[in-house]
């Protein structure tokens, strides 16, 4: 029994030894198992890992015989004790040494990542400095990210800036297997724009998806992801210019994205943006260079082949450049004038004032345009226009100045020459409405004087009149002088150059006044004047010399033949308004002195006529000067006056045809006799109307018998188609008629002459010229009761 039991004790002992074991040993096994991952070191910890499980299974399967009843021996206590010693100890070794190990691997960890990230950077360092093409870059930088991290796929996505914008893969490196072709990706505010590349191009932050297969916003690409196992993609903005233009993408099958790694990559991006950077500016540089060039370029040839000439000048005025126009404007070569002074193109009095032009386009203050006068090489003047410009350096300060000129000599002139005639047209029509409009000489002759010095740029006029009947000149009219005594210079042609003129009929042209000089009036008047040059022109009408224009000048003569033309015009206009004058007041005399014959040859006449029809003399003046009066009264036209005057003295002239026998006729006459008698009105019509003076005098010789009421003759007109001075007449004859003796009866008294006329009015007369006869007649009696 004690020994029965001194065994139990031991067993029992034994066992928890045996427990002990096993646990401690189980431990290390597990345990030796981690540090084969913590050290990397396999082969030594699974070993040590090995023999701890097969001690463990030793130990379970002694555990297990010694429960079973198998009883043990001193040998079993002592080995048994051993190993529990040497487990505790172990484990007591591995748990002392695990932290030692751990500590370990971080550094390792960290040194063989700080190699990486050295090699990772340095490699794309040499891709960046090395490369020149943006996509094989970021191709290259996605490569180095795979290789040396291990991932899957690395790739960059372009933001584009299209309606959808999408994202355009542009460079890729790893096993995607197509990935990217199948797969839409956006950076918008849509579905396919929720992922870690859209949410990094429009946040600008990196965007790690850790979950590709339950992450929410990962739904539009899951089913492909998975395919191809991508458990993670992250993605890392690219900014340039602070701009994000697009994303470095990395998918991995693990997610193995710790901050370090994260921060490493976004630098890595960094640098990749700021290479893109140095490239766009590199390219724009180049392609600035470039279009410098070709602008550089077309500049130049513009410049060749324009056809204003090219000029750039220097601060000091110098030429700098020279284009072939410029040789064509000026005749100087590039060559010769390259480095010229501008004195080369400018006379030297104006060089000051084209200087300071210059200046002031150098200080862009004005200068832009000028007209000048400029001098070729082989001395020619002409007109250019220069059109002057600052040239600014890039620091916009003023280089030099740039001029294009253009040759306006013709131009300018053309311009002048219009302007000129302009001028000129327009005095000439000064001087017609003068002509025309008045007959005053003198003020048309001073009219052209003046448009003669205005438009001719004269000095001094002088015209005169020549009277070919007394063979003398007249001064007329003058302008400009300012000695006393030009208009006294009028004579008998001969000593003055007026009377050369004259007797020469052509212009006397004298440049030089003192070569002539002659000891004369005239002379001593031109030297006080000071005049050196002039002109002296024949008045010519009709082939007739009516005067002289004469010109004075203190200058030289002009020369072109514009200035001789207008003048000779002005000429003339001059002779024609003195030939209009002489001529009216020719016609105006001779109007005056036919009228006169005329007039001496109709009273002639009738006096003719009232000795035969036994009147007292002057009678029919009278008569014809009552008529008039009446015919005033009445209300006749002025024109008309004359007419009825003339009308009345003739109005019996036709009697003439009658034969005295007839007229003469102490009884009253047969009817043949009276047929014969009411023919002398048509016997006055024709012996009038053939002469044109006295035509319109007819209507009282031919209609003065007849009657308002139409039973008169020679037509029987009737009422107011009787013209209206022959019924004024038939009145006057009438009382005139029956207050005189007749061979066949004595002289009314008035009382009944006025008796008969009333009674005769609306019958033989027109009652309201009788009411105006009366009215005359109570006016002025005598006059009429004398008739
Ligand atoms: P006259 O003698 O000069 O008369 C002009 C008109 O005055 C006449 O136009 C008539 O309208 C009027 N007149 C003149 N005398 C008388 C008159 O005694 N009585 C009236 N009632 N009226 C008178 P008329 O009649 O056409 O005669 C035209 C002319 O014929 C007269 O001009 C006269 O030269 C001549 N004549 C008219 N009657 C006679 C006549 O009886 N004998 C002669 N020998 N000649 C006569
Ligand atoms: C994304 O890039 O935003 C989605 C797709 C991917 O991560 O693979
Ligand atoms: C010139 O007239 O010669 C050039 C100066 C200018 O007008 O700019
Ligand atoms: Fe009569
Ligand atoms: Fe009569």
């Amino acid at each position: 029994m004690q020994v029965m039991s001194h065994h139990l004790e031991k067993d029992k002992t034994m066992i928890i030894i045996l427990a002990i074991s096993i646990t401690l040993q189980f431990f290390a096994a597990i345990y030796a198992l981690t540090l084969i991952k913590i050290t990397g070191k396999v082969r030594s910890w699974l070993s040590i890992s090995i023999a701890m499980m097969l001690m463990t299974f030793r130990r379970g399967f002694f555990l297990y015989e010694i429960l079973g009843g198998h009883p043990f021996t001193d040998l079993d206590w002592a080995i048994e004790s051993i190993a529990l010693l040497t487990s505790l100890l172990l484990v007591i070794g591995i748990i002392w040494i695990a932290p030692l190990f751990t500590s370990m691997q971080v550094t390792n960890l960290n040194l063989k990542r700080s190699n990486r990230v050295l090699k990772v950077l340095s490699e794309c360092n040499q891709i960046i400095i090395y490369t020149t093409d943006e996509t094989t870059m970021m191709c290259e930088i996605c490569r180095v990210i795979v290789e040396t991290g291990g991932y899957r796929v690395a790739w960059v996505g372009m933001a584009m800036p299209d309606a959808e914008k999408t994202v355009r893969p542009v460079a890729q490196y790893g096993s995607s297997n197509g990935y990217l072709e199948q797969v839409k990706i956006t950076w918008d505010e849509s579905a396919t724009g929720q992922g870690p590349t859209g949410t990094a191009i429009r946040t600008g932050e990196v965007k790690i998806t850790h979950e590709t297969d339950t992450d929410p916003h990962f739904t539009p690409w899951r089913v492909e992801a998975l395919e191809r196992n991508f458990r993670t993609s992250i993605s890392f903005p690219i900014k340039v210019n602070n701009r994000v233009i697009g994303a470095l993408n990395i998918l991995s099958e693990r997610d193995v994205f710790d901050k370090e790694e994260v921060d490493f990559i976004s630098e890595l991006t960094n640098n990749m943006a700021f290479s893109i950077q140095a490239l766009h500016t590199r390219q724009q540089k180049e392609q600035g260079d470039h279009e410098l060039f070709e602008s550089q370029q077309r500049l130049n040839e513009v410049i060749r082949r324009s056809p204003f000439g090219m000029i750039e000048w220097s601060k000091t005025y110098k030429i700098e450049a020279w284009n072939p126009a410029a040789e064509q404007i000026f005749g100087y070569s590039e060559k010769e004038a390259l480095g010229k002074d501008i004195g080369l193109l400018i006379e030297d009095a104006t060089r000051g004032s084209v200087k300071t032009i210059l200046d002031e386009v150098y200080l862009d203050k004005g200068g832009y345009f000028s007209t000048n006068e400029n001098i070729c090489k082989d001395g020619k003047k002409i007109i250019c226009e220069w059109h002057n410009y600052p040239l600014f350096s890039k620091e916009g300060e003023v280089f030099s100045v740039a001029s294009l000129i253009e040759e306006v000599t013709e131009r300018i002139q053309a311009e002048q020459m219009r302007e000129y005639q302009l001028k000129r047209l327009s005095a000439l029509r000064n001087i017609d409405t003068s002509i025309l409009g008045s007959l005053d000489l003198a003020m048309t002759l001073k009219t052209i004087i003046e448009e003669c010095i205005e438009n001719l740029n004269l000095d001094a006029a002088i015209i005169y009149q020549y009277d070919p009947l007394l063979n003398r000149l007249d001064y007329k009219s003058s302008m400009g002088f300012q000695a006393n005594g030009w208009q006294y210079l009028d004579d008998k042609p001969g000593e003055m150059l007026s009377g050369e003129v004259v007797l020469k009929r052509k212009m006397l042209r004298i440049p030089d006044l003192s070569e002539v000089e002659k000891d004369n009036y005239q002379f001593s008047l031109i030297k006080a004047e000071h005049f050196i040059s002039y002109i002296g022109i024949p008045l010519i009408a009709k082939g007739r010399i009516n005067g002289v224009l004469e010109v004075y000048q203190r200058s030289p003569l002009a020369e072109h033949n514009g200035w001789y033309d207008f003048l000779n015009t002005l000429a003339g206009q001059a002779a024609i308004a003195i030939d209009n004058v002489e001529q009216f007041e020719e016609l105006q005399q001779l109007n005056r002195d036919l009228s006169q014959a005329y007039e001496k040859t109709l009273e002639g006449w009738s006096r003719t006529l009232e000795l035969r029809d036994n009147e007292t003399e002057g009678h029919s003046v009278r008569v014809a000067s009552i008529a008039l009066q009446l015919a005033k009264k009445v209300g006749v036209v002025q024109e008309k006056l004359v007419h009825i005057y003339r009308g009345a003295l003739l109005h019996d002239i036709g009697k003439i045809g009658i034969p005295d026998s007839i007229l003469h006729k102490a009884g009253s006459l047969t009817d043949q006799e009276w047929k014969l008698m009411k023919r002398h009105p048509k016997i006055a019509y024709d012996l009038l109307s053939p002469i044109q003076y006295l035509a319109p005098a007819l209507n009282i010789p031919y209609c003065h018998h007849e009657k308002w009421d139409g039973s008169g003759y020679p037509n029987g007109l009737k009422g107011e188609h009787i013209p209206i001075e022959a019924r004024i007449f038939a009145v006057i004859d009438v009382w005139d008629a029956l207050r005189s003796d007749r061979p066949y009866r004595k002289a009314w008294d008035e009382e009944k002459t006025k008796n008969y006329i009333k009674e005769q009015s609306g019958s033989h007369f027109d009652p309201r010229i009788v009411q105006s006869f009366f009215a005359l007649l109570d006016e002025i009696p005598n006059n009429i009761k004398e008739a």
